[in-house]
């Protein structure tokens, strides 16, 4: 089993023998490996049992180091580097031949971003390497928010956890590619639009599809539960309470069904607070004896609308 700790230079022991260590960063938790070496980068997917067509994000703790691994930064990208590093948004850039291609899938660009969370930057700036990372779960299930659920799950395949507490955002980065020069969503996450519309002007969205190479993390069925998972309205949902199903709500219990088997992502009616909770409540619900789980959907904006885009893959939904 996995040793859970917070020692740094453990975690860089085991990276520079080509080990896995699981890592906390201020959204979710990954699964480290040397970026530059195939050895360990193909061990990232087996681990995860991810297809070999899903490439990996890379980590790094400066813009200084970045610029060994991509080409070029283009403007808009550096405004949004400057604005939002270390923070929770990936951006997708032409890579340099020293990126192997397993960890771009082929791609020609490479998805790079720049942690916000104490211990994990630490690590990085003791690493001559970067860190590719994939969220630290078995594919397609949910993302880890905590060093315990890395445990529960690839606990027997890893040999370090580096315990970072609780991630603050709770959400995978938003990722922003550039599309003919303009800043496009790949994947909405723990940096909302508004803000990077603030920043670059109006972005474009990236339509997610299965069958879609240049965003292969598009797939539709993601993020899921190991129990049945659906969307429903609140009025469905209390006319057709029964005892054997799981429910995920935004801010109010619905009255006559059992609290037990209610989580509210944010009773204040705080997105932030809800993004924070939204796997963790998953993961509880999915323990819980029930035979299905039933969600709502949250106000679609600022961080509501990565909430629903999880929660309508979950439900492997449009
Ligand atoms: O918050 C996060 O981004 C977390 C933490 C650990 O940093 N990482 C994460 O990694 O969510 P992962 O592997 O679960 O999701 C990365 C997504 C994938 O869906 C992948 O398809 C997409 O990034 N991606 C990576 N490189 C890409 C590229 N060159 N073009 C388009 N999409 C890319
Ligand atoms: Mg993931």
């Amino acid at each position: 089993m996995a040793i859970i700790g917070k020692d740094i230079n453990l975690a860089k022991e085991f990276l520079q023998k080509r080990q896995l260590v699981a890592i906390p960063t201020e959204t979710v938790y990954g699964l480290a490996g040397n970026a530059l070496d195939e050895e360990a980068v193909l061990s990232i997917f087996e681990t995860k049992n991810r297809p070999s067509f899903d490439p990996l994000i890379i980590h790094t703790d400066s813009l200084e180091k970045l610029k060994q691994y991509v080409q070029e930064i283009p403007e808009k990208a550096f405004l949004l580097a400057k604005k939002f590093w270390p923070g929770p948004l990936t951006l997708l850039l032409p890579k340099k031949d020293i990126i192997p291609d397993l960890v771009t899938s082929g791609l020609d660009t490479v998805a790079v971003r720049i942690p916000n969370h104490p211990l994990t930057l630490a690590l990085l700036s003791e690493l001559d390497f970067p860190l590719a990372a994939p969220s630290a779960n078995p594919f397609g299930y949910i993302s880890p928010t905590t060093a315990a659920h890395v445990s529960q799950q690839l606990g027997g395949k890893i040999p370090y956890i580096l315990d970072g507490g609780e991630c603050g955002i709770g959400i995978e980065s938003t990722i922003i590619g550039f599309v003919e020069g303009v800043p496009t969503v790949y994947r909405l996450g723990g940096l909302s639009i508004e803000a990077i519309e603030e920043v670059v002007g109006a972005v474009g969205l990236m339509p997610h599809s299965s069958s879609n190479p240049q965003a292969p993390g598009m797939l539709k069925s993601h993020y899921a539960p190991r129990k049945p998972f659906f969307l429903q309205d609140r009025k469905t949902i209390s006319s057709t309470y029964d005892q054997a199903t799981g429910y995920l709500l935004f801010d109010q219990f619905i009255e006559g069904i059992d609290r037990k088997y209610q989580r509210l992502l944010s009773p204040q009616g705080d997105l932030k607070e809800a993004a924070h909770n939204l796997f963790a409540y998953l993961r509880e619900l999915d323990a819980q004896p029930v035979e299905r789980i039933l969600a709502e959907l949250v106000p679609n904006i600022h961080l509501g609308r990565a909430i629903n885009d999880r929660l309508k893959r979950a439900a492997a939904v449009d």
